[in-house]
């Protein structure tokens, strides 16, 4: 491994996501050396370019070219690094081959997937190869699925070592969020939407609570499918409508408990939720948000809206400017109850920056730097399993907020 060219390739570099990821391991690349990768050298020079313009001794980086739809030149690119990070979207169309060369060359992987059909492919088609070469790949390495993955790893760790206690049913909020979204996320959104309309496996996949479970048969059954109505939180007093995002991060969370022996707990259950502030105004915006949420969906399903709706929502290497960027932020407060014990946890997960932009490119660069500096045993991994308390150290060192209240 160590005789490997670069210690770290971005694999997209051009993209829109790629790009903000480009910087952060430019500015943040100490000794490591970083490649850039894709399938337009004229692209990449130019990204390049920009990056040496804040990063001068960035101007001689190594790029690497290649393309999802050709095996050699994945196969070249994923025997040339110790880490690829990926950022080649929507994975299920453009990313199965770099994973298969990453886990073939025994190459370490991460990526910024929200696709529960992508994952489960990796699952069922790469697991065993990666085991077998040593490669440990992790998806989900962005806003979806970190905070959530590593939050709740953080309190069931302080719940076993300061109470002796597993935890029972634990509940994400998303209290204030601000973040826009890039034409990469919308059409992995709307490759799922397709996928589900046309293929009943992938329908009864997505509805599958444990779809990521390592043993379908013998993990828990604490939890049903995704919620559809708002509820009133008691324990904060407010109304939430169930958070998108939540369909692959309740799935990442309930994989990482079952790969570490349910040490969770046996009892432990999940949901993910998004706040709208207390009383009746609180009720209707969540009840709003709802419905446009649903509609939304509704409206990416059926032929002739969806046109409509690719026409006005932003296309490929489209996403939210540098103000808006640096306008946003998210705060998420994690409640868990434990076995036997009346003290409520909280753990508070923040970022300063849009969550899935700015913060997403600082979470799967810090993954990456993480997978290159601690050793581990191959296989397909959640964030919190790869790298675990490691990787929280990193983030609250790179302005992340990790911490956790006690309310008796
Ligand atoms: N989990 C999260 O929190 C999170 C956050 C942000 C984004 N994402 C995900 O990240 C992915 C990218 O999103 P985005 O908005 O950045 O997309 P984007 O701007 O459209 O970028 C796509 C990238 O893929 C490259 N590409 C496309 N086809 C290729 C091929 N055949 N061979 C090699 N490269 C190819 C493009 O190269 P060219 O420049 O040459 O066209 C570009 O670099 C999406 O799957 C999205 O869902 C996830």
């Amino acid at each position: 491994m160590t005789s490997r060219e670069h210690d770290v390739l971005l694999w997209g570099a051009t993209g829109f996501t790629g790009r903000l990821v480009a910087d952060y391991l430019a500015a943040n690349r100490g000794a490591r050396t970083i490649a850039l990768g894709g399938r337009n050298r004229q692209k990449l020079e130019a990204v390049r370019r920009e990056l040496a313009a804040s990063t001068p001794s960035f101007a001689d980086a190594p790029i690497v070219v290649g393309d999802a739809t050709d095996p050699a030149s994945l196969a070249a690119v994923c025997e040339s690094a110790r880490v690829v990070v990926t950022t080649v979207g929507p994975y299920w169309q453009h990313g199965k081959e770099l994973a298969r060369a990453a886990a073939t060359a025994g190459c370490d992987y991460c990526d910024l997937t929200g696709e529960v059909t992508f994952w489960r492919w990796l699952l069922d088609e790469l697991e065993p190869v990666a085991r077998r070469t040593g490669a440990r790949l992790v998806p989900s390495s962005g806003f979806d699925s970190i905070p959530s993955d590593l939050g709740v790893a953080m309190l069931a760790a302080h719940a076993r070592e300061r109470h002796e206690r597993p935890l029972s049913e634990t509940r994400l909020v998303v209290t204030k969020m601000k973040g826009g979204v890039s034409g990469g996320t919308l059409a992995s959104a709307m490759g799922i939407a397709d996928l589900a309309r046309k293929d009943p496996a992938a329908r009864a996949l997505l509805r599958d609570p444990y779809s990521l479970s390592p043993d379908r048969a013998r993990d828990l059954s604490n939890d049903g499918p995704d919620p559809m109505n708002v509820r009133h939180d008691a324990d904060l007093d407010v109304w939430t409508a169930p958070f998108v995002m939540g369909a692959i991060n309740t799935r990442v969370v309930r994989r990482s408990n079952a790969l570490l022996g349910h040490r969770y707990g046996r009892e432990f259950s999940y949901g993910e939720w998004l706040s709208f502030g207390p009383g009746a105004r609180g009720f209707a915006m969540a009840s709003g948000a709802n419905a446009a949420l649903l509609a939304f969906l509704g409206a990416a399903a059926l032929p002739p809206t969806r046109k409509v709706l690719e026409r006005l929502l932003p296309g490929a290497g489209e996403g939210p400017d540098l103000e808006a960027r640096q306008s946003g932020f998210f705060k998420i407060a994690i409640n868990a109850r434990m076995v036997g014990d009346s003290t409520r946890l909280i753990g508070r997960v923040e970022g300063k920056q849009d969550p899935g932009y700015g913060e997403t490119a600082k979470m799967i660069s810090e993954t990456a730097f993480g997978l290159l500096e601690h050793p581990g045993d191959g296989g397909v991994l959640t964030p919190a399993v790869a790298l675990g308390d490691r990787l929280i150290s990193r983030l609250r060192a790179a302005g992340m907020t990790f911490v956790i209240e006690e309310l008796p």
